[in-house]
């Protein structure tokens, strides 16, 4: 069967009341609520983790690889570790799971610190600005990748 992580960093467990007028309203369960109902239409096992720790963000990325059943993508919102995290970046690189990157916000057209991800150029694709909605365009990237490559 196939599987997807969807892993959500720091402060991404208070959405709905963190600035609301960037991030939106939903809130992370409302989000995973709804990835969980597309991914279960779709025959695909959907597991869900976030952390506000880089520690536990790359204990679980290292997890996956040594799980008996394989994670074959990840959707990955790094939040603040976007801009800062080597750490996480060798471990996605070291893991070797393709994985889409997912923003709310749209990352470029906000402060310039926001503009540097540690993740685009290795991720398979970004999704930025587009809300809720990014981690539904993602999942259904993330079918049909693994569908063209014949998982
Ligand atoms: C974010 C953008 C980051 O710059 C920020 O630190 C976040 C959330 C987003 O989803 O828009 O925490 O990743």
């Amino acid at each position: 069967m196939k599987k997807i992580a969807i892993v959500h960093g720091p402060n991404l467990n208070i959405l709905g009341w963190r600035e609301p007028e960037i991030y939106g309203h939903q809130t992370m369960e409302h989000i995973n609520t709804k990835l969980k109902i597309m991914a279960d239409e779709k025959q695909v096992k959907s597991t869900f983790f976030q952390s506000n720790s880089e520690g536990e963000l790359i204990a679980y990325f290292q997890m996956l690889i040594q799980d008996a059943e394989p994670t074959h993508f990840i959707i990955f919102n790094p939040a603040a570790f976007t801009h800062s995290s080597i750490a996480l970046r060798d471990t996605l690189q070291a893991v070797s799971i393709p994985f889409i990157e997912v923003h709310l916000s749209n990352i470029h057209a906000r402060e310039v610190f926001r503009h540097h991800s540690y993740f685009s150029d290795i991720a398979q694709g970004v999704i930025s600005g587009l809300g809720a909605l990014g981690y539904e365009l993602a999942l259904l990237a993330a079918l049909h990748y693994l569908n063209s490559k014949g998982v």
